[in-house]
């Protein structure tokens, strides 16, 4: 159906079959000219009153047909003229799409959706599941937050690879590698690593676990969504979701384990045979990476943990649903980790984004490597030597888009810090700024 409604596409055909139509055949043609012709060699031959007859018939004929095309026409034009002005509507929608946004946010009471959604406690993957296909409003990011997203990724830049083969037995190996590790932390606060010693298929397997989670039935799933963030389990839509501007399109669920992991009875089922393993192979793999940025500092190899960098740890698994209108939203808002050092395991889709020399680079999904970032807390502690850097994640027509964070952090000395972070949300400012003299 037409975006005009019924009624009008019938007067537009009406009055197009009219438009279209050459002038002449519209007034009387040259074939009728010649009916003409026979008319009047008929009157001759007929007498006058036929002739009398034949006048008033036409006569009326035409003024219907002038009376109906006068009609026609006037409502061909008027509804071209409604056509024109809605085009121009829509004109303003895309041209000027701040201004219809800040229309919208007058229009809607923003807080009430949000607050009906977080009651439905299904996150985003339940409103993919009940079939929308539009982007709800309170997922739309401002203008220049889109705009800015859908721009192809730079592609002369690559966040470097960092080879972890050989560190343990081979000296030159492992200075060489604690150089790359140097640099990268340094130039990028981003690297990727290979032969970092947790098998693939561990690493599988966590994915799988993750996709389950999220495919749980919604009741037993709703159990352990929460906003206290005291809990160990802790499955939401946004942690920042009542205070952000804009809703990312990304469910949560964050495991607080280390060094006091929940019991294995409270973690949701498709974790429970899981999560020691991947949290002991993850805890010596953290160890081994504070080792080397402690050597590429300069310190002792043992600094960074003993000093606990490496002593607290929360895995965040993240799910990123197929979104109907990537363009309208992002998976997550660009933003600095809280921790001092993120381990990173992404699946095949692709979206995550690291910012280097004021542009977005893509860190293209490696399926037996681990994404490395170096947090605030470590640029804190290593006076800005190493970088704390802006990254992101695009939403993506096609998905879900599983992902595990696992956050090194050191939990007595962050809580005023987390509290600030907690209550800016992912605001596009570092939240070290509020803790700089
Ligand atoms: C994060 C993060 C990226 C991803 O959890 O802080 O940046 O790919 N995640 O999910
Ligand atoms: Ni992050």
């Amino acid at each position: 159906m037409s975006r005009y409604g019924k009624h009008n596409t019938a007067l537009q055909t009406i009055g197009m079959s009219f438009y279209n139509m050459p002038y002449e055949s519209l007034l009387v043609s040259k074939k009728q000219d010649s009916i003409f012709v026979d008319i009047f060699l008929s009157i001759c031959t007929h007498g006058s009153s036929s002739l009398f007859l034949l006048l008033s018939l036409f006569s009326s004929l035409y003024l219907v047909l002038i009376l109906y095309l006068t009609f026609t026409k006037s409502f061909f034009f008027f509804s071209l003229q409604r056509g024109y002005l809605q085009k121009q509507k829509t004109k303003m929608v895309a041209v000027d799409a701040g201004e219809v946004q800040t229309q919208f946010e007058l229009k809607y009471d923003r807080a009430s959706e949000i607050k009906a959604f977080d009651e439905m406690k299904t996150g985003v993957k339940g409103l993919v599941d009940s079939g929308i296909s539009e982007v709800p409003r309170i997922f739309h990011q401002p203008p220049d937050i889109v705009g800015e997203s859908y721009v192809p990724s730079a592609t002369q830049f690559s966040i470097p690879v960092i080879d972890l083969q050989g560190v343990k037995e081979d000296p030159s190996t492992h200075t060489e590698i604690v150089k790359q590790v140097l640099n990268a932390s340094q130039e990028w606060g981003f690297f990727q690593i290979i032969n970092h010693g947790i098998p693939l298929s561990v690493l599988e397997e966590m994915k799988v676990r993750v996709r389950r989670f999220y495919e749980l039935d919604n009741e037993l799933k709703k159990q352990f969504y929460t906003r206290d963030t005291s809990k160990k389990v802790v499955y939401n839509c946004n942690f920042d979701l009542h205070t952000a501007p804009a809703a990312n399109w990304r469910d949560t669920v964050y495991f607080d384990i280390a060094p006091d992991p929940p019991k294995p009875e409270e973690l949701p089922e498709p974790f429970r045979d899981m999560m020691v393993e991947y949290t002991d192979r993850m805890m010596n793999l953290g160890r081994l990476l504070f080792e080397l940025i402690s050597e590429a500092l300069g310190l002792n190899p043992d600094h960074l943990v003993k000093i606990d960098c490496a002593k607290g740890l929360g895995h965040l698994c993240h799910y990123y649903p197929a979104c109907p209108q990537p363009e309208l939203t992002i998976g997550t808002s660009k933003h600095t980790d809280s921790c001092f050092l993120t381990v990173l395991l992404q699946d095949h889709i692709g979206g995550l984004q690291v910012l280097y020399e004021n542009q977005w680079i893509d860190v293209p999904p490696v399926p037996e490597a681990l994404v490395v970032n170096i947090g605030d807390l470590l640029q804190l502690i290593s006076n800005d030597r190493l970088v704390s850097v802006e990254h992101r994640v695009l939403a993506n027509s096609i998905g879900p888009r599983v992902s595990v964070a696992s956050f090194f952090i050191r939990e007595t000395t962050v809580v005023e810090y987390m509290s600030h972070f907690q209550q800016k949300g992912l605001d596009g400012k570092s939240a070290l700024l509020h803790f700089k003299i």
